[in-house]
């Protein structure tokens, strides 16, 4: 049984940096012009009104995005992400917000295409409205996480896969650690970027300590909080995990991370860029 709702959280500081290091990413892959797949295993309902009745009851895009919106003069690093949320609001007023599927729809090129993984069925219908009738979006009600290794290698031989759970259950910190390493086994030189909240320190360090032990090289860890570690405070921070990601990903997340630590947390946060595990020395990656 699913309880989540994405709508109550869109655009909140999570979503924020997960957007920003997608929208980066994404940048860095169409440096080439050989097309490449984006497999988004968690899609959620694809876009967001932020007057909603469920956004309105957290109001967390009020520390999110929102305090993005005003800014002058945010940081070449935020460019795309703030061009896609702008496309969404072309009357200039911030009411709507890109989820994952629609900010890579908005980033992708002719050439490239995306696969979408929802299991809610009222999100999954509004996905599916959404990309109705477009010929680069396949759109599947199917456990994303069981089904991502059947659909590797991809046949551009290029791909990003976003694995963004909301980790209802404490299962499926494991079940994604399984699900990669399976994926990576088939798809070495593909891309993955592996959202996470922080919580709980000791549990998530101890997790991070077991996809560090997977053998798996290129894994850089990209961390924000808010907040100062706590139990009981509820989510204080948030990061984003990579295997393989592109090229100076390291260096923009040194400029935008403490950008963003000043926009939403008055300099206060903490922030992290680390690689948790290195390349060995002649690995060569697309
Ligand atoms: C955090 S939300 C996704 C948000 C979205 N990626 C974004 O950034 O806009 C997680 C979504 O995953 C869905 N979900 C949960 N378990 C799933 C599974 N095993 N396979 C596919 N979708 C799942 C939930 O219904 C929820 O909509």
């Amino acid at each position: 049984m699913l309880s989540y709702r994405h709508g109550f959280h869109a655009g909140n500081f999570a979503d924020v940096l997960k957007h920003a290091l997608l929208a980066l990413t994404i940048q860095a892959l169409k440096q080439k012009d050989k097309p490449f797949l984006y497999i988004d295993t968690h899609a959620g309902a694809g876009k967001y009104r932020l007057d909603s009745e469920y956004a309105r009851k957290t109001g967390e895009c009020a520390d999110g995005v929102v305090k993005l919106w005003r800014q002058a003069e945010p940081p070449p690093e935020l460019r795309d992400y703030l061009a896609a949320v702008r496309a969404e609001n072309v009357g200039g007023e911030l009411l709507r917000y890109p989820g994952s599927p629609q900010l890579a729809r908005r980033l992708l090129r002719a050439q490239d295409r995306l696969w979408l993984s929802e299991l809610h069925n009222t999100d999954f219908a509004a996905l599916r409205e959404l990309f109705a009738g477009d010929k680069q979006v396949t759109v599947s009600m199917e456990d994303g996480l069981e089904r991502l290794e059947k659909k590797l290698p991809p046949p551009q031989k290029r791909g990003l896969v976003l694995i963004d759970p909301s980790y209802e259950m404490r299962s499926e910190y494991r079940q994604v650690l399984q699900a990669v390493v399976a994926a990576h086994r088939r798809f070495a030189t593909g891309v993955y970027a592996v959202w996470y909240p922080v919580l709980e320190r000791a549990a998530l360090e101890k997790w991070l300590r077991e996809w560090a032990a997977t053998g798996i090289e290129r894994q850089l860890r990209i961390e924000h909080c808010v907040a100062p570690d706590g139990a009981g405070r509820g989510m204080t921070g948030s990061g984003m995990l990579f295997i393989n990601p592109p090229w100076r990903l390291d260096e923009q997340a040194k400029v935008l991370l403490p950008w963003l630590n000043h926009v939403l947390a008055d300099g206060r946060g903490e922030w992290l860029v680390h690689w948790q595990v290195p390349e060995s020395a002649g690995a060569e990656f697309e």
